[in-house]
């Protein structure tokens, strides 16, 4: 069957053994680590925390910080998809540390197999997960513990791909799917209308909130391994 769990907060009232969690953090974590991977990143590693980010930094590690939507000082890279599309980063680790996406990814370690899905990869996440034939919670970041539209609109259109070979296990997966069927004409103008939209629109990246909600561009899972995602096509 297939789940959803709307708040990292909430994660532990899921039990994810034996189970696919695919993370979602559309405004922007995955959809950068997914570009990252399709630009030719060796590896990513998403840290919890800044202490963790500036010790690999310490040690010369190509680093990404993001707190509430901003590059944090002292950091090479910041959380937009397109500081990830040259030559720069092409055979590197890459460390990542953000507000909420590598905190979900860290507190999903207990599944059998940890996924990053954005709309940009939606496709290549439903077909590894038929392909592997387990049950699936999807895990949105939100913002701070709070439920946000573009997650949840990511767990619905997943909800709809694996509509034929999954039962929808509870309630959060029925919304995020009715709701997801309620935008899907127009999903720019649905999530440019979220909170973190206008957050981010502060900071001036609307191209970014156009680019992570088109679909199936990139044909890869990023999958964790340890302590790293590593590409799997
Ligand atoms: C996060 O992890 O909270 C986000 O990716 C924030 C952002 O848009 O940079």
């Amino acid at each position: 069957n297939i789940d959803v769990c709307l708040s990292p907060e909430l994660i532990h009232l899921y039990d994810l053994e034996g189970k696919i969690v695919v993370v979602v953090d559309i405004l922007r974590a995955t959809s950068v680590m997914v570009t990252a991977m399709a630009h030719g990143a060796k590896e990513i590693i998403p840290v919890a925390t800044l202490d963790e980010a500036k010790s690999y930094l310490d040690q010369g590690y190509l680093c990404a910080a993001e707190r509430g939507g901003a590059q944090v000082e002292g950091f090479p890279l910041d959380n937009s998809p397109f500081s990830y599309m040259n030559e720069e980063i092409k055979g590197q680790p890459i460390v990542i540390t953000t507000t909420n996406g590598t905190l979900a990814i860290t507190k999903s370690t207990s599944a059998d197999q940890v996924l990053v899905g954005a709309f940009i990869n939606i496709q290549a996440v439903a077909d590894y997960i038929v392909r592997q034939g387990k049950d699936v919670i999807v895990h949105c970041a939100g913002w701070k513990g709070k439920t946000n539209m573009e997650d949840t609109l990511f767990a619905g259109a997943l909800v709809e791909l694996l509509c034929e070979s999954h039962d929808l296990a509870c309630d959060t997966a029925h919304l995020s799917l009715k709701y997801y069927q309620s935008v899907k004409d127009n999903l720019f103008e649905a999530v440019k209308n979220s909170a973190h939209a206008k957050r981010l629109n502060k900071l001036d990246v609307i191209k970014d909130i156009e680019f992570c909600v088109g679909q199936s561009i990139y044909d890869l899972v990023p999958v964790l391994e340890g302590d790293k995602l590593v590409a799997v096509k």
